[in-house]
């Protein structure tokens, strides 16, 4: 009995260390953004801004002196999450604005809305999204988190593009797009334009879908900021786009799927804050040594390497076209 518990002994020891060295990689590895530059006069639109990350990023982006649009689906929650930021910022100038990224529909409206109403677009934040949710299709025929997160950015992006490059071409200053991914994009090891929406994917329906299709998702927020920053640099680079992964962070993300959910909570000592999560996405909003920095992706304010695949700009054109079909971009809606 003595030789078990001794072994138990050591290996609960073995364990220990393991988690805290983790622990301890987690916190010297984390970026964090020392920028202090002010966001007087600049306008800027967070998509899913009313928890977690984007409303992390709204409050800091707030403090800054910014006008900040709150893209979000659900008024209620987002209008509660707006007085909050309002008074811990003190900045008044927050909005709320309607925007489901699984409808073509509002994404259409909000976007038609903001090309009447603001004059200038300096940055553009696509940070919302869902993962792990059951396979299911929205009333565009699109698989429901192919769409919430890429085709919907997608489409959003390319209706704003206008404004953007006409506002950073009067304010001789680049406009900036950043598209929140995720290291899920590794999770794809191939992509099958024929069937983006997994209508015929030998996992369909499957228990593993879920999380195959998030990769996916995740791996198209990377390769359309390549195509788009690779058609930009065709405008003189108006307007830089990046892509990042804002780490592991306890967010209320656990509640579209019960597996992620039970993950978060066993891990949740080794997680980051939102307010933690948020630092790359305030760092390529608002540093100075990213304002020409494009077609590159993030993790902990730092560059860093997606999947392969991610890389690969053949792909990344390929799915461009194929996402022009998809959210049916008529051509006067296209910029290029
Ligand atoms: N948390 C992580 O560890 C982690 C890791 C890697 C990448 N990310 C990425 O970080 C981003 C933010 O995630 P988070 O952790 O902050 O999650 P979160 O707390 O769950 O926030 C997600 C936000 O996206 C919104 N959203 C989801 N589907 C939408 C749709 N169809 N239309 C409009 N808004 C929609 C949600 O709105 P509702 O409140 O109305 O649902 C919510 O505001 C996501 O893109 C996620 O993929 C997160």
């Amino acid at each position: 009995m003595f030789p078990f518990l001794f072994s138990f002994q050591n290996s609960v020891i073995v364990i220990l260390i393991f988690l805290l060295t983790i622990k301890l990689y987690v916190e010297i590895t984390k970026g964090v953004c020392k920028s202090t530059k002010r966001l007087d006069g600049k306008t800027i639109i967070i998509t899913g801004a009313n928890t977690g990350i984007g409303k992390e990023t709204a409050l800091d982006l707030a403090s800054r002196g910014g006008r900040i649009i709150l893209a979000c689906r659900d008024l209620k929650k987002s209008s509660v999450a707006k007085d909050d930021i309002v008074q811990k910022s003190g900045n008044c100038n927050v909005l709320v604005k309607k925007l489901d990224l699984a409808s073509l529909a509002s994404v259409r409206q909000f976007a038609e809305d903001i090309l009447k109403n603001e004059p200038k677009l300096h940055i553009l934040i696509n940070n919302a999204g869902c993962g792990g949710t059951k396979q299911q299709y929205t009333q565009d025929g699109l698989e429901n988190q192919m769409q919430s997160n890429h085709f919907g950015h997608f489409l959003l992006t390319n209706l704003l593009l206008g404004l953007m490059i006409r506002t950073a071409e009067k304010e001789q200053e680049n406009a900036r797009i950043i598209n929140v991914s995720s290291d899920a994009n590794h999770l794809c090891r191939s992509l099958n334009f024929e069937d983006l929406n997994f209508v015929r994917d030998r996992m369909a329906g499957t228990f593993l879908a879920p999380y195959k299709i998030y990769g996916t998702s995740k791996l198209c927020n990377i390769l359309f900021s390549i195509e788009l920053a690779n058609k930009l640099e065709l405008h003189g680079r108006a307007v830089t786009v990046n892509s990042l992964h804002p780490g592991a962070v306890y967010t209320e993300f656990g509640r579209f799927s019960s597996i992620v959910s039970t993950i978060m909570t066993i891990l949740v000592s080794f997680l980051k804050t939102p307010k933690e999560g948020a630092q790359t996405t305030i760092y390529l909003a608002v540093a100075d040594e990213v304002a020409n920095v494009t077609a590159q992706y993030f993790r902990d304010c730092k560059i860093a390497k997606p999947s392969k695949l991610a890389q690969d700009s053949g792909m990344a054109k390929k799915l461009w076209d194929v996402s022009e079909t998809l959210v049916r971009l008529e051509s006067y809606e296209k910029f290029f």
